[in-house]
């Protein structure tokens, strides 16, 4: 396993906490510029955190919760669970609570919290919940060992037979759509620097360490092929730059998920009891 990063890691927490600064309290995309591929995500997240019949009073943490869209989406559709949002960024949480303080019906069941999910105990002491989310933030970190360390954190935290939902970003999805691009004469779109993306293979064995079930669902396969293969495709011949608005990406979500082409995957696992 490669190696941290911790001046790496100063940077992107740098570039968060600036991002947070810049963006309008009132805009979508202070945590990610595709929010139509983010409400693709909250809704598979609740199909998830519905079928696992949570009781009465559980507790959600999403961790690396940004400006807490997602964390407040979510609680809006589960009246009866807590939710708490990690994010080691100030200003993201400044976002998160101006966001709260007008949605008077969660105030009493959703939190922010600052914390770096690398130390969880900093954050939630010896305290164990019943579900963990994390959404395009564990590629924040900057080694594999950063990563399965905060994953092995993540089942200590877990009551036993507790769920992570873990959306994150895989290699094996990246390469496949990729090779699609270059196919339709496109260049290939390169991790970003502040990415560190999960190889399939190791994941299954570090997370089976801590969990079984482990299912890997590739959700967002069909969507990915329309939005960066084929309306790439189009752009580029037309001399156009992509549009994140653009209504291709409001449209894609209700194709049937086929292949293997988005980098982004939903891991579904359970605490070993
Ligand atoms: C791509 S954004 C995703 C935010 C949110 N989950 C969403 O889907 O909108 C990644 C978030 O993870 C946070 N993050 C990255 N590394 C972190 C760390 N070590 N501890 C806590 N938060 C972190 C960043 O500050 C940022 O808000």
């Amino acid at each position: 396993m490669n190696l941290s990063n911790p001046e790496v890691s100063n940077k992107i927490k740098q570039y968060w906490c600036e991002r947070a600064g810049q963006t309008d309290p009132a805009s979508l995309q202070a945590t990610t510029y595709d929010v139509y591929l983010r409400e693709l995500e909250i809704t598979k997240l609740k199909e998830k955190i519905s079928a696992a019949s949570l009781p009465h009073g559980s507790t959600v943490v999403d961790l690396g919760c940004g400006d807490g869209y997602s964390t407040m989406s979510l609680a809006s559709a589960f009246p009866d669970v807590r939710f708490i949002g990690i994010d080691w960024s100030e200003e993201m949480l400044t976002l998160a609570e101006k966001k709260l303080s007008v949605q008077l019906d969660l105030l009493d069941r959703v939190s922010f919290r600052v914390g770096d999910m690398r130390s969880l105990s900093s954050s939630l002491q010896a305290e164990r919940f019943d579900v963990f989310l994390t959404m395009r933030s564990l590629i924040n970190l900057t080694s594999s060992a950063e990563q399965y360390n905060t994953i092995s954190q993540i089942a200590e935290h877990l009551k036993p037979g507790g769920y992570y939902f873990c959306i994150e970003n895989f290699m094996q999805g990246q390469n496949n759509f990729n090779r699609m691009r270059v196919t339709m004469g496109l260049p290939e779109i390169p991790v970003r620097w502040h990415n560190h993306f999960f190889e399939e293979e190791e994941f299954l064995v570090e997370t089976s360490k801590f969990f079984d079930p482990v299912i890997i669902d590739s959700f967002l396969s069909s969507y990915y092929l329309a939005t960066r293969v084929i309306y790439s495709a189009g752009c580029h011949l037309m001399g156009e730059e992509p549009d994140y608005f653009h209504p291709i990406h409001q449209t894609a979500g209700q194709l049937p998920v086929i292949g293997d082409f988005s980098p982004i995957k939903l891991a579904s696992m359970r605490r070993k009891l």
